[in-house]
């Protein structure tokens, strides 16, 4: 494996990507763990190699972050990337000195004789056969001075020290960000330095992983009784599967169906885990429960408060029922007997851990905490399983496909936890959501059908997240010999590779003509169809 020491990076998360694609696992790590700690880590013998990563922008310039000295006397190879490369060179008797300015955005730099990283890696040639890479930068410091044992990796006139090498002792250290696309050969480059100059084996591959998982559930559970809460998405859906796969009817699942899930979605999840798997699901209607605290509502905060305190109250009801000794419920036999659970299943992944400060660091700013029911396991007095813990989404994924769940339920796009609530704008009524699920259907069942035929791939596959959104006005139409007066729905579908920006994508004319035409022609109750050509920053996806 891979140690990443994070000095508080906003895109740290992207380096554990990267090598994770490479198929070697890796761990993120704050930079202020001790030099036992880290002699420690590496005791089994499985540590292979050592990455030092960025650093914040805003606590950067007076950083005074150094890696444990221990990093760099295990006889491991070692990375310094930007802000690591700085420390690097510092903790190894060169300088670093503050730039007059900020290098910030796209550059090329000049590779400079062979090194084991860059050999054979390069975007293009200079006048003098030099390999030249088009890297993305980011930082105000720069080393000035290769500590000794040293030699010029790479430069450019901003940064004459952009790269730097001890190759006696396999240290290398980059000031570009070979994590991020923008750096076009950042995938080689990692790849190189961890397949190759770690001597790493890539076999974290999922479908290998899965009896490991196996193993690690049954021996924290053992013979007691785990209930997770199952919404449908992927995150929770692969937790329950490969859950069930360890511990078989030590699992109960309770599916809350709040009335604002889509067509059929209460019916396919039921479907799924209790009539292909063989799981014990207890289904929760709660439908008109919740209908009726957001009657009269139209703020989009206070339906989503509404929403997410109601759908506590009723997990919370549900999963007590299952804690209680004896309790029974209408699983896949109807007869199966909870014990009393004592664990509370989540499928809180590595991006919530890392980006909740859960892996440890408090440099990296928060941007978002995430949405799993916090404080509910101490609340239900129960303790956590969390397998997917150290999973990346795309490694979720996979997961589930080699655990047999349905391409189609595993490469879904994200749905929010208030679900239609907010694709139902001001008040929510059961007639605007059945109205809504229908039109929606026809939308995503139209993407499933229409491909590009430059990429081969359906307009579903293509885009990241794409839905109907009700407004709750009506206008005017002509259908027959009749006039019409009835509702207007807006198809909504972005691009996006991280959803905190994003734009709108440009379907194709035909797609929209087919799903507007049968929207208002199968939908009674909808007579307009809008498309929404608004991209984010300004606009955010949902519309509310
Ligand atoms: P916005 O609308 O903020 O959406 O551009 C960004 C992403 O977040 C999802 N989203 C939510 N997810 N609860 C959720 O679980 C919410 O309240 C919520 N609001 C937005 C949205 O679907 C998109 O993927």
């Amino acid at each position: 494996k891979i140690l990443i020491l994070d000095f508080g990076s906003q895109v740290t998360q992207l380096i554990a990507r990267r090598v994770r694609e490479a198929h070697v696992f890796c761990e993120v790590h704050p930079c202020d763990v001790s030099d036992d700690w880290v002699r420690a880590y590496a005791k089994d013998g499985n540590l292979k190699g050592v990455i030092l990563s960025g650093s914040h922008a805003s606590v950067y310039e007076d950083s005074t972050d150094k890696a444990p000295q221990a990093v760099f006397e295990l006889g491991l190879p070692v990375l310094g990337i930007c802000y690591g490369m700085q420390t690097m060179a510092q903790q190894l008797g060169g300088k670093v000195e503050a730039g007059k300015t900020r290098e910030f955005g796209a550059a090329q730099i000049r590779a400079h004789g062979h090194t084991a990283l860059f050999d054979g890696i390069q975007d293009s040639t200079n006048a003098e056969g030099h390999g030249l890479l088009d890297v993305w930068m980011s930082h105000g410091d720069k080393v000035t001075e290769m500590p000794p044992g040293f030699k010029l990796m790479a430069s450019n006139v901003a940064c004459p020290i952009a790269g730097m090498a001890d190759e006696a002792r396999h240290f290398y250290a980059v000031q570009f960000h070979p994590e991020v696309t923008h750096t076009v050969q950042g995938q080689a480059i990692l790849n190189r330095f961890v397949l190759d100059i770690c001597a790493t084996r890539p076999d974290w591959i999922m479908g290998d992983y899965i009896a490991e998982a196996v193993e690690k559930i049954r021996a924290q559970v053992g013979k007691e009784e785990v209930i997770l809460g199952l919404s449908g998405g992927v995150d929770s859906s692969v937790a329950a599967a490969l859950i069930h796969r360890a511990i078989g009817d030590q699992l109960t699942c309770v599916f809350v169906d709040h009335g604002l899930l889509r067509l059929n979605e209460g019916d396919m999840v039921m479907d799924m885990f209790v009539g292909k798997l063989h799981a014990k699901v207890m289904r929760v209607d709660a439908s008109d429960q919740f209908l009726g605290h957001l009657a009269g509502v139209s703020d989009p905060e206070a339906k989503r408060k509404i929403i997410g305190r109601e759908f506590v109250e009723v997990f919370k009801a549900a999963a007590r029922t299952l804690v209680a000794q004896g309790a029974t419920n209408s699983g896949a036999n109807g007869s199966a007997v909870v014990k009393g659970a004592t664990f509370l299943a989540q499928g809180t992944i590595y991006p919530d851990v890392i980006e909740s400060g859960g892996a440890g660091n408090k440099k990296a700013v928060t941007i978002k905490s995430h949405h799993n029911v916090g404080g509910l396991p101490e609340q239900l007095g129960l303790k956590l399983l969390e397998p997917l813990r150290e999973l990346f989404k795309d490694e979720v994924r996979e997961l589930g496909v080699a655990l047999g769940l349905p391409y189609n339920m595993v490469y879904r796009h994200p749905f929010p936890g208030p679900g239609l609530g907010v694709r139902i704008l001001g008040e929510v009524k059961k007639e605007y959501a059945d109205l809504l699920r229908r039109a929606d259907a026809i939308f995503i069942e139209e993407l499933h059908n229409f491909k590009d035929e430059a990429s081969g791939k359906t307009w579903y596959q293509l885009t990241s997240q794409a839905f109907t959104v009700f407004l709750p006005v009506k206008s005017v139409g002509v259908m027959g010999d009749g006039r019409t007066y009835d509702y207007v729905v807006a198809l909504r579908a972005v691009q996006t590779s991280d959803f905190m920006t994003a734009d709108w994508a440009e379907l194709p004319y035909a797609l929209l003509k087919k799903v507007s035409g049968r929207i208002i022609n199968e939908v009674r109750g909808i007579n307009r169809v809008t498309y929404d050509v608004s991209s984010k920053p300004p606009a955010t996806i949902e519309w509310e």
